[in-house]
């Protein structure tokens, strides 16, 4: 499953990467955030590196530090990552594995939220974030070769994973079992499944370093061709 290290396939490829969970502010001090951790996303961007691809990693604020030998975007909110994926635009590829936050908080305020004497608690409103995986899929001009998507589910993996593919546009899906009982959610290890116009392909548990070599392994295969 190691490419070796000779592979250099996606040299001359520029391919996006976004990563991490995003923070979307209620106030100047306080946000709304998940519990991405970036290790896949990061795990992945490595992976391209050492395959001789130029990467753009877009990344939220994550537990653990960007890799070395590409391009570093940080951003803190859902908006700010599309924006900055729109500017790193154009790409061969775009590997979404963010956790964007679905929702950002509609009455942010500019400065903290107090206490009030009442004791009454503030109400948020949500409004939705846009999708950029679905964005980028879809779009009409300059559209990268590969998108790739990542769903994390609980239950009913395949399809649900099937379903994104086909509404947001997306060319594959890395499907998971986040289910509490699988142990992946911020762990070392995943258990995916490459859904794709052919089908589900079901990979065994491995450490998530490893996916993400097979994964850049697959891209190559899609925008280069196959090691002969
Ligand atoms: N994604 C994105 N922008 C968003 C939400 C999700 O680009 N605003 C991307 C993620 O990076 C991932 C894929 O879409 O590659 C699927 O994310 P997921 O949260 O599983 O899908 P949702 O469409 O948000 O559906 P839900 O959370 O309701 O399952
Ligand atoms: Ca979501």
């Amino acid at each position: 499953v190691v490419p070796s290290p000779e592979d250099h396939r996606l040299a001359g490829k520029h391919i996006i990467v976004t990563s991490g969970p995003t923070h979307e502010p209620i106030d100047p001090v306080r946000y709304i955030a998940n519990r991405s951790s970036g290790a896949q996303g990061t795990a992945i961007a490595k992976a391209l590196r050492d395959m001789g691809a130029r990467v753009s990693f877009v990344t939220g604020p994550a537990e653990i530090p960007p890799p070395d030998g590409v391009d570093v975007i940080r951003v803190e909110t859902a908006k700010e990552m599309r924006a900055a994926v729109e500017a790193a635009l154009p790409a061969d590829s775009a590997v979404m594995a963010a956790a964007v936050a679905d929702w950002h908080v509609l009455n942010a305020q500019g400065s903290k939220i107090k206490k009030n004497a009442a004791g009454q608690a503030p109400t948020l409103e949500f409004a939705e974030n846009p999708d950029i995986l679905a964005w980028i899929s879809q779009l009409e001009c300059g559209r990268p070769e590969l998108v790739v998507g990542f769903a994390a589910e609980t239950n009913d993996v395949i399809a649900h994973a099937t379903a994104k593919r086909l509404r947001k546009g997306a060319d594959w899906i890395v499907a998971n079992d986040v289910s509490p009982a699988t142990g992946i959610m911020g762990g070392t290890e995943n258990a995916v499944t490459l859904i794709s116009d052919s089908g589900a392909d079901e990979w065994p548990r491995m450490a998530k370093a490893d996916v993400a070599r097979r994964l850049a392994e697959r891209i190559a295969d899609a925008l280069i061709g196959p090691v002969l």
